[in-house]
């Protein structure tokens, strides 16, 4: 029997809860990849392979651990690895500790193939898409970063809660920033084609409460568990099947919005050739001014770390 060779998909920090939680949802999701397990650590990366290897033997991906040079090769690198938040710590003050680390990272999986599509997790992940773009080669559209696409789920899953619609039937984006400057897309949410202010259940809510907890969510996990990485572990598994899937789904995710100059979390379709399209999605006022916050705080890091 002849088989087509697997897809691969590289998790690097695989020893960690992040990258172990990625590589155990993409098997337990079924994506028929093999899943290559990489971190500096090489027993945590063993023992993360053999333990997810044992939750693969009814579905089609497979697990093993794998050296940094043969990530480099692999079809979607996503890179989990890097420093996480202490409680209330928030995610910009990584930037340090993880510049280095991603460029160190980026060094060990050269050659990169030149098809590879690069997906970023660490934080703060909209400017270390942008550092990770620059030291891999690899062109704008194959850089791309997980961005408010979690944020976002947060955000469906408490406007199902108030309004009693499933969370795949709401259409709503937590923008700008995977960072303390995200603010929610409320002018442009729809539900059942209405948008989303216009529900009954909306009505007279107080929207920036809403907001303020979707974006102080992670803190509320690290403050009772000490990091997160389930949620997070899920969203990465869901992007890179829509990266090998060739599947256009639009996501909101950290990728280069040419009109603004610079990487941030915008709604874009993705398909196996990294970024398809990237959408002009309509703001009020005061969405505009949110935003604008939130690109300069991002262009002002990345002007320092360039
Ligand atoms: C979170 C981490 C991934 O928001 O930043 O859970």
């Amino acid at each position: 029997m002849t088989s087509t060779p697997k897809q691969k998909v590289a998790v690097i920090g695989g020893g960690g809860n992040v990258g172990a939680s990625t590589a155990f949802a993409l098997i337990a999701k079924g994506v028929p990849a093999e899943v290559l397990i990489v971190d500096l650590s090489e027993q945590a990366a063993l023992g993360q392979a053999l333990d997810i290897s044992d939750a693969s033997f009814t579905m089609p991906g497979t697990c093993r651990q794998a050296s940094f040079q043969e990530a480099g090769q692999a079809d979607v690198i996503i890179i989990t690895a890097g420093a996480r938040q202490k409680p209330n710590e928030p995610r910009s003050n990584l930037i340090d500790r993880n510049y280095t680390i991603i460029k160190s990272i980026m060094d060990s999986l050269q050659p990169i193939k030149s098809t590879s599509k690069i997906l970023l997790i660490s934080n703060p992940v909209d400017v270390l898409t942008h550092i990770a773009q620059t030291t891999s080669g690899l062109p704008r559209a194959q850089v791309i970063g997980s961005g408010t696409y979690l944020d976002s789920g947060r955000l469906r899953n408490a406007l199902s809660d108030i309004t009693g619609v499933s969370p795949t039937s709401i259409h709503a984006y937590m923008l700008g920033e995977h960072g303390d400057n995200q603010f929610t897309g409320w002018s442009s949410a729809r539900i059942g084609g209405l948008p989303l202010l216009d529900h009954p259940k909306l009505k007279g809510m107080d929207l920036e409460s809403i907001n303020q907890r979707i974006a102080h969510k992670a803190y509320e996990i690290i403050e009772a568990k000490g990091s997160t990485y389930y949620g997070i572990g899920m969203c990465a598994a869901i992007i890179a099947e829509a990266l090998l899937n060739n599947t256009s789904q639009v996501f909101p995710l950290t990728h280069y919005v040419e009109g603004l100059g610079c990487y941030m979390s915008w709604p874009a379709a993705i398909g196996s050739s990294g970024v398809e399209q990237s959408f002009d999605v309509k703001l009020d006022a005061a969405e505009t001014k949110k935003l604008e916050v939130a690109v300069k705080a991002i262009k002002e890091v990345c002007a320092k770390y360039n």
